[in-house]
């Protein structure tokens, strides 16, 4: 890695800029296949699965692994290497990678599903960048396996533990709790660990679902929906409104947002959709909070991106309402997109912009 690399992998997880974070989820994918390759490589089995499944060139080379990758960006490049996915984690195997996404919770819960994934003498093997707690999750691990061989490349590590008849299995059962679904406290909103906003309303969208009008009519889609927030509040809010499309890459949240939504009688579309790659409909008014997170990194392009697939799929007179932190730039997007726009409020911390297409 070249000094620029190096400085940044000092700042905290939080702060690093995108490039930063793909080199570390590369870098621990590139750990995590290290495992099965020179010295001491462990054996590929006839079969595995593959927890937050992302595509290498040396699996192209396995028996058989199956991934199951819950985040539509991700699933696409798997399915695009000619890998086999499940919609769902099922069976039983000799082996589970597991390459976890950003929360704690999740880590553990998904620890939790590989644990009941494997078949009895089977391995569980989970790769993770240093910075996203790898030494503290392989110690958790190894507190429940009893032990776990460890490899350090790459500022990541990849450990892994044999299931032998002994492992604590109240450990992993109470991991398996932090992965199921329960409802925001004081709210009826169901959420799982790792989606977006699982403890609280996000306050962004908040504020937009106040500053809603309340004559949005005809249809509506929702950008980067999670599990329905703001769906929710034009549905409540706008009873002209007759059809609502809602698009999201994590299909866990868009599995809350389908609970979430189920007592509203208007028609309801949901899609496993990334955003990225434009919508096939068009809309008389769009809402969003859009991204700017890839992984833990800052990404305004991803933001950007959202903006511009709205403005590609207003109607004419068609009306966008988005809520963003005050320091993303958008307003340059809007300015090029020929829409009318204004700033419609803004807190100390969010800025309501809204926009028409004439
Ligand atoms: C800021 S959150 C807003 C969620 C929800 N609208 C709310 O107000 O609570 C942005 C959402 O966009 C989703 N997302 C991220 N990248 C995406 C993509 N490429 N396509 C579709 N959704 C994406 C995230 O999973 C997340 O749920």
């Amino acid at each position: 890695m070249g000094a620029k690399h190096q400085m940044t992998l000092r700042l905290p997880w939080r702060k690093w800029p995108k490039w930063a974070y793909a080199a570390a989820v590369n870098a621990a994918l590139e750990t995590l296949m290290l495992a099965f390759a020179g010295d001491g490589a462990l054996p590929v089995p006839a079969t595995a699965l593959f927890l937050g499944a992302q595509a290498h060139p040396a699996l192209a080379r396995w028996p058989q692994v199956c991934g199951w990758q819950p985040l539509r960006p991700l699933a696409a490049a798997w399915d695009r290497a000619g890998l086999e996915r499940l919609e769902q984690p099922a069976g039983r195997y000799p082996l589970v990678l597991v390459l976890p996404g950003k929360s704690r919770d999740e880590t553990l819960a998904w620890f939790a599903l590989a644990r009941e994934l494997l078949e009895p003498g089977g391995r569980l093997l989970v790769a993770m960048p240093n910075t996203a707690g790898a030494a503290r999750f392989e110690k958790a691990l190894a507190n429940a396996c009893g032990h776990v061989a460890s490899i350090q490349k790459h500022k990541c590590r990849a450990f892994h533990g044999v299931e032998d008849g002994h492992w604590n299995e109240e450990v992993f059962a109470g991991w398996r709790t932090l992965g199921a679904r329960r409802v925001i406290p004081d709210t009826h909103f169901a959420v799982e660990a790792g989606m977006f906003s699982v403890d609280h309303i996000d306050p962004g969208s908040a504020l937009l679902a106040d500053h809603l009008p309340a004559n949005l009519r005809g249809e509506v889609a929702d950008l980067g929906a999670g599990w329905g927030f703001l769906a929710d509040a034009v549905l409540r809010r706008c009873p002209k409104v007759a059809r609502i499309d809602l698009f999201e890459a994590d299909a866990r949240a868009l599995a809350c947002a389908r609970a979430n939504l189920a007592g509203h009688p208007q028609d309801i579309h949901f899609h496993w959709h990334d955003v990225c790659e434009g919508l096939a409909g068009c809309y008389d008014a769009i809402v969003m909070n859009p991204p700017f997170h890839t992984g833990q990194a800052t990404n305004v392009d991803l933001g950007r991106a959202f903006l511009k697939a709205a403005v590609a799929a207003l109607k004419r007179g068609g009306k966008l309402y988005l809520v963003a932190n005050r320091q993303l730039a958008y307003e340059a997007v809007l300015e090029a997109s020929g829409l009318v726009w204004h700033n419609a409020g803004e807190d100390k911390t969010y800025k309501l912009l809204f926009a028409e297409r004439r």
